[in-house]
């Protein structure tokens, strides 16, 4: 079956600009990614800082042009021109909704390029906002009249409103009380139910990782380190650096530490270590790993699991 998302061998190169001068130095945001996230499907993105992950969801969603690669969706249906089949939804409710458009008009906002009516349109967002647990009046009121659950559900709402096939969810629930991140993380999983959509799930949060991915795809560096199937991940992760991002959070799956925790800061994406981008922080790097690129091949007996290292286990 094709996949509805197919990201191949996707890079993006973000020039410096040095003053006047154009500086030749280019930062390497995203390095040869290829992942596929499948109907009704939800693929996280887990790293640390600065591994890319905003950037590779920025391309999916067609707010960022890859430097290299393709972006492909297999769409079901046409999408309206100059509307991408992905909706984003951000980290902070805050910044994301206009404070001088009702809500209403927020929602209703992705319709514009469609030739739908204003009173359809208007219409068409009170009920998506129903739909996301908002009071009935909330359409003719301002963002600033709600609290931080309530712009995310509206944030949710306005990505939901053009019936996209998949949402790239950025870190949406980091920002949010921990009280309200259940009621929000309940909520994306309802609409993945009723709605048949797919998600691109960026979050540090390995426990929410755990809770509703199907797959899961490490990025390091702007690199991809492993992509493997939830319960694969967390059980046996292969890779060293999955292996240290997991024994951060210890009472995920599997018990005590059993791996070194990592060491050292990220190297700068400027100019990313040769062979192995992980090399510089690995407890098991030998010559090789800072001589050759290892290629993200199966896990030894996981053919469903995919690492990128000389010495995966
Ligand atoms: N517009 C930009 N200009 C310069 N550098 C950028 C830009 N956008 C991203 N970067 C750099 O690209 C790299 C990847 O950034 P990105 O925001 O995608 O990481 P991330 O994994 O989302 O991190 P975080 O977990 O902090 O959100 C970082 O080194 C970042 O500084
Ligand atoms: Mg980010």
């Amino acid at each position: 079956m094709t996949a509805l998302l197919d990201i191949d061998r996707v890079s993006v190169h973000i020039p410096l600009k040095s003053g006047f001068l154009q500086s030749p130095l280019s930062l390497r945001a995203v390095e040869d990614v290829s992942l596929k996230v499948g109907r009704s499907e939800t693929l996280a993105i887990v790293g640390e800082s600065g591994s890319g992950k905003s950037t590779l969801g920025y391309v999916v969603a067609g707010l960022r042009k890859q430097t290299a690669g393709n972006v492909r969706f297999n769409s079901s249906r046409a999408a309206a021109p100059g509307e991408n089949p992905a909706q984003i939804i951000f980290q902070d409710p805050f910044s994301a909704l206009d404070p001088r458009m009702t809500v209403g008009e927020i929602v209703a906002e992705p319709l514009r390029l469609r030739s739908i009516g204003q009173k359809e349109r208007l219409g068409r967002a009170a009920n998506v906002l129903e739909q996301v647990g908002m009071p009935a009046d909330a359409a003719r009121r301002y963002p600033h009249q709600f609290s931080g659950g309530q712009r995310q559900r509206i944030a949710i709402a306005r990505a939901l409103i053009g019936e996209p096939e998949l949402i790239v969810a950025d870190e949406p629930l980091s920002a949010l009380d921990v009280s309200i991140q259940s009621k929000i993380l309940n909520l994306l999983a309802d609409i993945k139910d009723q709605h048949g959509i797919s998600y691109f799930f960026i979050s540090h949060d390995l426990g929410v990782v755990h809770h509703l991915a199907d797959r899961v795809a490490v990025l390091y560096l702007g690199r991809l380190m492993e992509v493997a199937p939830r319960d694969e991940i967390f059980r046996t992760p292969s890779h060293p650096y999955t292996q240290a991002l997991l024994d951060a959070v210890p009472r995920i799956g599997r018990g005590r530490r059993k791996h070194q925790a990592l060491k050292g800061e990220i190297p700068t994406p400027l100019a990313p270590p040769p062979g192995c981008v992980f090399n510089t922080r690995c407890p098991r790097a030998q010559d090789i790993c800072r001589r050759e690129r290892p290629a993200l091949l199966p896990a030894p007996g996981r053919p469903g699991q995919l690492a990128a290292c000389h010495f995966k286990d």
